[in-house]
């Protein structure tokens, strides 16, 4: 059996399971979705939204691309952004890196890696704010690792300086954006970053009238 075969293999065995535990479980599932949360999370393998923090289908609304990122230009991410907040009416947005992140070694490194070094970039920038203490660190990986750590508070500074946010916590008081970090060593988060709403933001990116 080729190795797609058994994903298609697999899901029939799931969906039967599931069926014999709840037989309206797909009956519920396809009627609507009402998530609170929206998770923003690194592309890599190895951090799964869902099975990480135990939620169940329909329980979360997941954007992942490489190394969790909040890009004000990229039209996908602010889409999810703006259906979770207006439309699902999310409660709390989680922007979750992970320790030991590729997409964050290779942004410390020199080497090209082709058109992800356009993405990479973004990573750089963050680098760029906080060279001195990551330079200070003794090792790469604790420079990685700290960069993580910026990098997710970079991200979700990056949510609050959006009109989609903005407009949010004016007239709705919500969501409340979260940084967290995920161990791929012991498998537990760790929150490293807070924005309740209306938390105040650099007024450089204030919007007055949204
Ligand atoms: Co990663």
């Amino acid at each position: 059996m080729k190795a797609h075969e058994k994903l298609l293999l697999e899901n029939k065995a799931w969906s039967l399971e599931k069926q014999q535990d709840d037989p309206q479980y797909f009956l519920k599932m396809a009627k609507d979705q009402k998530p609170n949360f929206l998770w923003i999370g690194c592309s890599d393998s190895r951090v799964p939204a869902n099975e990480v923090t135990n939620t169940d289908p329909g329980e979360m609304f997941v954007h992942r691309n490489i190394a969790n990122m909040v890009v004000h230009t990229d039209l996908n991410l602010l889409s999810v952004l703006q259906y979770a907040v207006e439309v699902l009416g999310v409660n709390d947005i989680i922007v979750c890196g992970h320790y030991g992140c590729g997409g964050v070694k290779a942004a410390l490194s020199h080497q090209s890696l082709g058109l992800i070094d356009k993405w990479l970039r973004n990573i750089k920038d963050v680098y760029r704010i906080h060279r001195d203490e990551i330079d200070a660190l003794p090792d790469d990986d604790a420079k990685t690792n700290r960069l993580v750590e910026f990098n997710v508070q970079e991200q979700v500074m990056n949510l609050a300086k959006t009109s989609i946010i903005q407009h949010a916590w004016k007239h709705n008081k919500r969501p409340h954006l979260h940084g967290w970090v995920y161990g791929l060593n012991d498998g537990i988060i760790k929150p490293v970053f807070d924005m309740p709403p209306n938390t105040p933001i650099d007024p450089i990116f204030q919007y007055d009238n949204i």
